[in-house]
């Protein structure tokens, strides 16, 4: 798949943070009170944006292992400054392969943020498989559904946006991906198993001024829907500079979609 660069995941994580669901976020923390320590798995964690968001509502102890097939991104997400009983490990890994190596060791909770929308229904089939044999509590933040609202308005945005809705569902590494479906996928999964889920929207909200995140964002779905066929090369062009200038003037506001939810095995441990 495509690569995430640590410049781009610098760009989000102030929205992401903004962004996760505070209901989610408290169930969480509730959850793992009692704890003495915490032990957490990180799945496709990139710079380590989940372990700056949740660490400072657990446990003061905590271990936190860190998991990405990016060398470079682990690098970034283990120089994280962390408060003095964290222990942080990193380990190279590809989730698609070796999704099951991940769960080599006993932990309170499982995370993800923004990879469940990447992968396939058979890959999170596996994963919900691997968590209810551990009776496993699973967090997963940011997962696209589909919403978009522009500010202005614009003629193109609906073919725009279907194309971009069409990419989602390409396969980036994990098979065909589940895209805007796949967060109510695996809480119906996750249910299925027995979990009880407490879900809510985590969407990026952008104002007049955040100029460089639209930017970024829009240019990359002027892309997508180019890839996809879903519109003239013309009409996805003259949609981007539109946007562009209206992002430029101060006058573009956008909010994306997203899903949070922590879902808990509802046999004990
Ligand atoms: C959208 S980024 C999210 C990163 C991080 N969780 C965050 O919220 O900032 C998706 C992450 O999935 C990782 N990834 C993609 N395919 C992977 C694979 N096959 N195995 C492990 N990690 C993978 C990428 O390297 C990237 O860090």
């Amino acid at each position: 798949m495509t690569g995430f660069s640590a410049e781009w995941l610098a760009l989000r994580e102030p929205y992401d943070t903004r962004a996760r669901n505070p209901e989610v976020l408290a169930a969480i923390a509730n959850f793992l009170k009692p704890l003495h320590a915490v032990r957490v798995i990180d799945l496709a964690c990139g710079t380590g944006s989940t372990l700056r968001s949740l660490s400072p509502r657990l446990p003061a102890r905590q271990n936190w292992h860190l998991v990405d097939h990016d060398v470079r991104l682990l690098m970034h997400a283990k120089a994280t400054p962390v408060a003095k009983d964290i222990d942080v490990t990193v380990t190279p890994l590809d989730l698609n392969r070796d999704l099951e190596a991940a769960f080599d060791a006993e932990v309170d909770l499982v995370a993800t943020s923004a990879l469940l929308d990447l992968v396939s229904a058979a890959w999170l089939d596996r994963l919900a498989l691997a968590l209810a044999a551990r009776s496993i509590p699973f967090y997963a933040a940011l997962s696209y559904d589909g919403r978009t609202r522009f500010i202005p308005t614009d003629l193109s945005d609906a073919c725009v946006m279907a194309g971009m809705n069409a990419h989602q569902t390409t396969d980036k590494g994990f098979g065909p991906a589940l895209g805007p479906t796949a967060a109510p996928f695996m809480i119906a999964r996750l249910e299925g198993l027995g979990y009880s889920v407490v879900h809510g929207a985590a969407d990026w909200v952008m104002g007049p001024e955040d100029r460089d995140i639209q930017t970024e964002i829009l240019t990359g779905w002027a892309s997508a829907s180019d890839e996809m066929g879903a519109l003239p090369l013309a009409d996805a062009t003259a949609w981007l500079t539109r946007r562009r200038l209206a992002v430029e003037a101060g006058c573009s506001s956008l909010l994306v979609g997203h899903i949070d939810f922590f879902a808990t095995p509802r046999a004990t441990r």
